[in-house]
């Protein structure tokens, strides 16, 4: 059975139509991508999908079940299985320790250990005594994948995952989340299009609010290329 997937979903805000029939799949355990030019709604999308905001038209179904009709109780329980890190990392207050384990608290899943385990995936071992407000762009984004982690969702959205990282600590992130898929479920939005070769099973291509182009990587960024030159692979413009 398909894992995740939305029915002409729209969203639009006021008169501006932000999001437009968008149906697409993704099976559990596959990596998908989302590319497109900047402002073409790729993190309303996600929004969509977590339940942050509610859609203008359509449906998401999750694990078979229309999740955006249920009453507001069963959408947390829903929601709890899945977990998001924003394009622009927020912090609580406190350190870095409490940023992870504020989630596991809620969901009263708290194990110290399990906080440790994901402060060493992202490479964070000797930050968890750390004020996060103090944190450089980087650290707070890697501490955002963390506070994710930590929740073993079945189903991770990442919005730009690496946007602000160095090559080398988004080499190792590509490679978290390279290991995690298959266990996990991931969509990700990203403007890097060697981490959406790399890491995508499917990629799904979104410009001005409209799904254009869908398949596997190899087959969509080749068509990408062909219709928009000004589009090249290392150099990552639109
Ligand atoms: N709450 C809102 N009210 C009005 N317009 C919004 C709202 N949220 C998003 N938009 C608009 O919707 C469009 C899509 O935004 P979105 O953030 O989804 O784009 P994106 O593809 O993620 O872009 P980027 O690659 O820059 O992150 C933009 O024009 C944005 O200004
Ligand atoms: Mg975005």
């Amino acid at each position: 059975m398909t894992f995740l997937e939305t029915r002409e979903l729209g969203k639009a805000y006021g008169q501006a139509q932000i999001l437009k029939d968008i149906s697409l799949s993704v099976e559990r355990g596959d990596v998908l991508a989302l590319i497109g030019p900047t402002g073409s709604g790729k993190t309303t999308l996600l929004r969509l999908i977590n339940l942050l905001d509610e859609p203008s038209e359509g449906s998401v179904i999750f694990d078979g079940v229309n999740i955006t009709a249920l009453p507001e109780k069963e959408k947390i329980r829903a929601r709890r299985r899945m977990a998001m890190v924003f394009q622009k990392p927020v912090m609580f207050k406190g350190s870095v320790r409490e940023n992870i384990s504020f989630g596991l608290n809620v969901r009263k899943m708290g194990d110290p250990r399990k906080v440790d385990e994901s402060l060493r995936a992202v490479g964070l071992d000797s930050f968890g005594s750390r004020i996060a407000s103090t944190l450089s762009g980087g650290e707070m984004q890697r501490t955002a994948l963390a506070r994710a982690l930590v929740l073993e969702p079945e189903l991770l959205l990442l919005d730009e995952p690496t946007a602000n990282l160095d090559p080398k600590s988004a080499a190792s992130i590509d490679r978290l989340i390279h290991d995690l898929s298959r266990k996990t479920t991931v969509i990700m939005a990203t403007h890097n299009m060697q981490q959406c070769h790399r890491l995508a099973d499917r990629v799904a291509v979104i410009r001005e609010g409209r799904l254009t182009g869908l398949g596997r990587p190899e087959e969509v960024l080749a068509a990408v290329m062909k219709q928009d030159e000004s589009f090249s692979l290392p150099s990552v413009t639109w």
